[in-house]
């Protein structure tokens, strides 16, 4: 089946797995627009594809993202991808600032998208919404990025129970480590560290066929399911073995 004339919106697309996210979907023959705020490297992404249209605005402004895009565009596939992280260091001394500003683009901004588009999705159509492996296990340090992506984690959980009679398909986004700006910040070893064009092949397979949870890279991924299982007493003085810095 042709995918001519599909549309896919992706947030994020001006760096790392959305900006590869971009280059596959366009590859495909979709009309992407590819969101970000960074007007000049979505400039440039959109110089790679005619397919690619290029929407600058902040996805914490709630007027500007109400305007951003045509009102009456079909949406065949969302994917709400953009995202912060930041690591507690002194949880003793807790940062509630820096806490509010992960919680507030990596979930909460996700909610403006839902009011916004989610009325414009396609009979049929597929909204991805990014979480991660660090949603799966308490990861140390984690306590704001991680609790931003198992909030993700539930929505999609409960966004695909109550959107199953209209026909809209809901996927959640598990990666492992992915190499992008975000993660090159990290100053720990990173396990079975995949590239953001890998991750985007996993993800536009996983979103054309409705699967509900896309997760990779596998060996990673189903390492922490399984330890998903242990109750948290065991899990506890493991979660600081993990990551090693
Ligand atoms: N990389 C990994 O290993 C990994 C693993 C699991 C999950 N994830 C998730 O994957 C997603 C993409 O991460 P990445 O690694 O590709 O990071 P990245 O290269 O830093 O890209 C983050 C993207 O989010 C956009 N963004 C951030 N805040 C925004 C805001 N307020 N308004 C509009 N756009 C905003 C950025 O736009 P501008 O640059 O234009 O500001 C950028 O395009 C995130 O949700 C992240 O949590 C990543």
């Amino acid at each position: 089946m042709s995918t001519q004339s599909k549309v896919v919106v992706i947030t994020g697309a001006s760096s790392g797995i959305g900006e590869a996210l971009a280059l596959e979907y366009a590859q495909q023959g979709f009309t992407v627009y590819a969101c970000g705020r960074n007007q000049a490297k979505l400039d440039i992404l959109s110089e790679k594809s005619a397919n690619i249209i290029p929407c600058t605005f902040d996805l914490n402004d709630k007027n500007a993202l109400k305007n951003a895009l045509p009102k009456d565009l079909a949406i065949d596939h969302l994917i709400l991808n953009a995202g912060t992280c930041e690591y507690i260091d002194n949880p003793k001394q807790f940062d509630g600032a820096l806490f509010e500003r992960v919680i507030q683009t990596n979930l909460i901004a996700v909610g403006y998208c839902l009011e916004v588009w989610l009325k414009q999705i396609k009979f049929g159509g597929q909204v991805g919404l990014m979480s991660s492996s660090a949603a799966y296990v308490p990861l140390t340090r984690a306590e704001a990025y991680g609790a931003s992506k198992a909030g993700i984690t539930y929505l999609a959980k409960t966004l695909s129970i109550d959107l199953e009679p209209q026909e809209i398909g809901i996927s959640v986004i598990h990666p492992g480590f992915v190499k992008t700006p975000l993660t090159d910040k990290n100053d720990f070893d990173m396990p079975g560290i995949i590239e953001a064009e890998d991750a985007a092949k996993a993800i536009f397979k996983g979103m054309s066929k409705s699967t509900f949870d896309i997760h990779f890279p596998k060996g990673f991924t189903w390492t922490l399911k399984v330890l998903a299982l242990l109750p948290f007493n065991l899990w506890r003085p493991l979660a600081k073995r993990m990551i090693k810095t």
